[in-house]
């Protein structure tokens, strides 16, 4: 591919530093970024190391200082120039998602701007953090909350949303007074240093927003070992979000875990099946099925699994796949070629147990000279116990299965450690509230296939997560609740 500096008009957004304390800063060593499309190799970006994190952790404590004391409005302002700079700079860091991360380029400038919403909403909301006055049971005193920012804020963020799961965590931080230290994905770096120069562009004062690379176990360590540090944001998958769990548990930090999901899709057979098969799509190949929120599971309840299964068929055989730079394309590569190997095992030790494969069940790497699996429609009859319903796929693979009765489809969507996301299709307003009540999962969508928006929470129960990003809530997260009580009122 053209060097990927020279697809950007704004050149600048390219850097392969690390971020910290305003300053570009360089590491003894680099890691390659290479491209899931065509195998091309992006940049080497410096790894800083342990060093670097202590650096971005000195400085972000020092920042706070000052930063908490900055008044919401002000701090408000410069929040919303740096969403107002994403916005203007959607081509580009759609690019640079495109070549590191490999989505559809419209997928990944929908994001940019998805993302920047989260930014927009924070400097507004920030604003809206009110204290209560509390009647208090002690003669002659009074009682009230502030909300104050919980300090310095570790956030570690995935490859698959480059750049919104970095705006979702740290637009709400910094509007409400904290500062961060972001380690991004290794997959996708440049679009967080791209975040950098516009947050630089912004306005933040040095050290506010620090963006770090390099090895996760020696960064990761600082992060959670470091007593500035209060706070750590994640979104990944379960088994590293518990490591993370234990190491900030010495210190007694916040935690806001953003985990792994095995999302069922349940249809019921009152259900619009054409609205029904629509949604699988959009939920199932958004970035190629690599969400923790796509449907993993899609339940069909027994008289309209066939119809269902011929709908969903129809459209996946529609779906183009490639080069997330090529017009049209729909679904891109997966992220490297060991993604596609444990993808291909989940779908062939299905085949192996008796699953049907009706669209799809290979991988197209040959093909198309990158990590791409084919869109991929299994029928899974009534096993619930296979490989591919108990684990996050993570690919553009759908499995549908069959149930009968409400309870039932309820027992088995539930029959998992996860619970993030879950989607429900019916027209039955007492089934609406008996399944997205019985269901435990932190956002249940009904006749609807995206549950994420920048005004509404966002986060998971059992072991998808603790916390909630998104709307009010994901404001709060950032902060502590401080309670003041005042005697002597009456002396
Ligand atoms: C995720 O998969 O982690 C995020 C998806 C979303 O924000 O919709």
């Amino acid at each position: 591919m053209t060097a990927l500096i020279e697809r950007l008009n704004d050149r600048d957004l390219f850097k392969t530093h690390s971020f910290i304390n305003g300053q570009w800063v360089d590491g003894d060593t680099a890691f390659a970024v290479t491209s899931p499309g065509d195998r091309s190799h992006l940049a080497d970006v410096y790894d800083v190391g342990a060093s670097g994190a202590r650096q971005a952790i000195d400085a972000a404590e020092k920042a706070f200082q000052h930063w908490k004391k900055t008044s919401v409005f002000e701090r408000a302002r410069i929040v919303q120039r740096w969403h107002d700079l994403i916005v203007a700079h959607a081509d580009d860091l759609g690019t640079l998602i495109t070549a590191e991360m490999g989505k559809p380029f419209g997928e990944a400038k929908g994001e940019v701007v998805y993302g920047a919403g989260f930014v927009s909403w924070s400097a507004e909301e920030a604003k809206r953090l009110y204290g209560e006055t509390i009647s208090t049971p002690f003669p002659g005193t009074r009682g009230w909350t502030v909300h104050q920012p919980v300090g310095v804020v570790a956030c570690i963020t995935p490859w698959n949303f480059p750049s919104a799961m970095i705006t979702r965590k740290c637009g709400p931080a910094l509007a409400a007074g904290c500062s961060v230290v972001v380690k991004p994905a290794p997959e996708t770096p440049l679009s967080a240093l791209a975040l950098a120069e516009l947050a630089k562009r912004a306005g933040f004062p040095d050290g506010v927003f620090n963006v770090i690379c390099g090895d996760a176990a020696a960064i990761g360590g600082e992060m959670t070992g470091s007593d500035a540090v209060r706070m750590v944001g994640f979104t990944g998958s379960t088994a590293v979000g518990k490591l993370l769990m234990r190491q900030a548990a010495d210190g007694v930090k916040r935690v806001s875990l953003e985990l792994g999901g095995n999302a069922p899709f349940i249809v019921m057979d009152d259900a619009d099946l054409d609205a029904a098969a629509d949604g699988v799509i959009a939920s199932k190949f958004r970035a190629a099925g690599q969400t923790c929120v796509s449907a993993n599971r899609i339940i069909a309840q027994a008289g309209i699994a066939d119809a269902l299964i011929e709908r969903i068929a129809a459209r996946m055989e529609k779906l183009k796949v490639g080069s997330g730079f090529e017009g049209g394309v729909q679904v891109g590569p997966l992220i490297h070629d060991e993604a596609v190997a444990r993808v291909d095992t989940l779908v062939q030790d299905a085949k192996g147990k008796g699953a049907k494969v009706l669209v799809g069940g290979s991988p197209l790497a040959d093909e198309l000279g990158g990590s791409f699996y084919a869109p991929t429609l299994i029928e899974s009859g009534e096993d619930f116990g296979l490989d591919i319903a108990n684990s996050e796929i993570f690919g553009p693979v759908a499995s549908v299965y069959r149930a009968d009765s409400e309870d039932e489809i309820i027992r088995l969507a539930n029959d998992t450690p996860y619970g993030l996301a879950a989607y429900v299709y019916t027209r039955d307003v007492g089934r609406v509230h008996r399944l997205s009540e019985g269901l435990d999962f932190g956002m249940v969508g009904v006749n609807a296939p995206m549950v994420g928006s920048p005004a509404t929470p966002f986060g998971g129960v059992k072991e998808s997560g603790i916390g909630r990003e998104g709307g009010k809530w994901g404001v709060e997260e950032f902060t502590e609740l401080k309670f003041v009580l005042l005697g002597g009122v009456n002396a």
